[in-house]
């Protein structure tokens, strides 16, 4: 790979989304030198808001030297916003024609043996990887939203993808400020989307079936065991529920019956009704707040979280 890791200064974002603009966002705060394409036209503004949004929550998280919102460029086409790149993150919508074609544009336009990522949700990149002259180069760098906040990636290549390539981007993600899983193996959805999706998946059926409302399900996990997971996963949080007996006792005493709620590993038909019940739902839990107001709330609980367990760089727990 050309440039050493930690010496990358120029990175380029495709897509500039959601995911795409916080990818934008945190590079900006880190220091380097943005690039940005994303065909929408109303794109350039969209992620204008987005980054001046969130740069109060970065600058106090604390900016690295010399990072400004105004290192950040917007490319008219796909081929100049590669042409210099140092690194690329791709944060297109989760389509896998669209993937596989666009993988391939980004391949073509890229220097040479430079680092290109997919912040693909659950797509192995063996299945995206497909159509791209230099595959080798091509893995998935999965964010979780916002990726200037939360510090997850992770990382994993495809069956073509070269090992230097996998190891380049997970120092590269580090060097950038991110916690990385570098996976040996692909899975779809990797490892905490799997976990996510499943706690989702229950969440429908219980709106589905008028057993819990949207805002009981949020509470039962912000009030509840959501307040541990910021800190210690759901394993170990489990194997203090076995007292000093451990996981060991805990499987031993409520192995039988942990099978109890595992009725409906199948997701419910996401049908119109269910959606309808879904919007409305969180309608009436965000109660009158915007989503711009949500986004700011969130992020400043993400920022308390890391601060109150001494996770923001220099900062140690009270
Ligand atoms: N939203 C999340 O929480 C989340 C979390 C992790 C990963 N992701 C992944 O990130 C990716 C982007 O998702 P998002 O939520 O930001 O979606 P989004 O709809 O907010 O943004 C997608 C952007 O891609 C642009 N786009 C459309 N066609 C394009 C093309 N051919 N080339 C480049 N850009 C194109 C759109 O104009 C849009 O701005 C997806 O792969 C998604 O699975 C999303």
């Amino acid at each position: 790979m050309n440039t050493p890791p930690s010496d990358v200064s120029r990175v380029t974002c495709v897509g500039a989304g959601v995911i795409g603009g916080g990818w934008v966002a945190h590079f900006l705060a880190r220091g380097y030198d943005v690039t940005a394409w994303d065909p929408a036209p109303d794109a350039p503004e969209k992620l204008r808001r987005l980054v001046d949004a969130a740069w109060p929550s970065l600058t106090r998280l604390g900016l690295a030297e010399g990072a400004s919102p105004d290192r950040l460029r917007f490319a008219a086409t796909l081929e100049e916003a590669c042409a210099e790149a140092q690194f690329v993150q791709e944060s297109a919508p989760e389509k896998l024609e669209l993937k596989r074609g666009l993988l391939a544009e980004l391949d073509a336009a890229t220097p040479e043996g430079v680092v290109i990522a997919s912040s693909t949700s659950g797509y192995p990149m063996t299945d995206m990887q497909t159509e791209a002259a230099h595959p080798e180069r091509l893995l998935v760098g999965h964010p979780f939203n916002p990726p200037y906040l939360i510090p997850l990636v992770e990382v994993v290549g495809g069956e073509r993808t070269d090992r230097s390539a996998v190891e380049w981007a997970s120092r590269f993600y580090e060097a950038a400020g991110k916690s990385v899983i570098t996976m040996e193996r692909e899975l779809p959805g990797f490892i905490a989307n799997r976990l996510q999706e499943a706690l989702w998946r229950e969440a429908l059926h219980m709106v589905a079936n008028g057993e819990a409302t949207v805002q009981e399900i949020d509470d039962s996990i912000t009030e509840g065991p959501g307040l541990r997971w910021a800190f210690m996963g759901p394993c170990l949080t489990f194997a203090l529920a076995g007292g000093e007996g451990g996981m060991g006792h805990m499987l031993d005493h409520f192995g039988p019956s942990l099978k109890s709620p595992w009725t409906r590993l199948e997701a419910p038909e996401l049908d119109r009704a269910l959606r309808d019940a879904m919007v409305a739902g969180c309608e009436e839990a965000a109660a009158g707040r915007s989503i711009a107001d949500l986004v700011a709330e969130r992020d400043r609980g993400v920022i308390d979280v890391l601060r109150a367990t001494g996770r923001l760089p220099g900062e140690a727990s009270a």
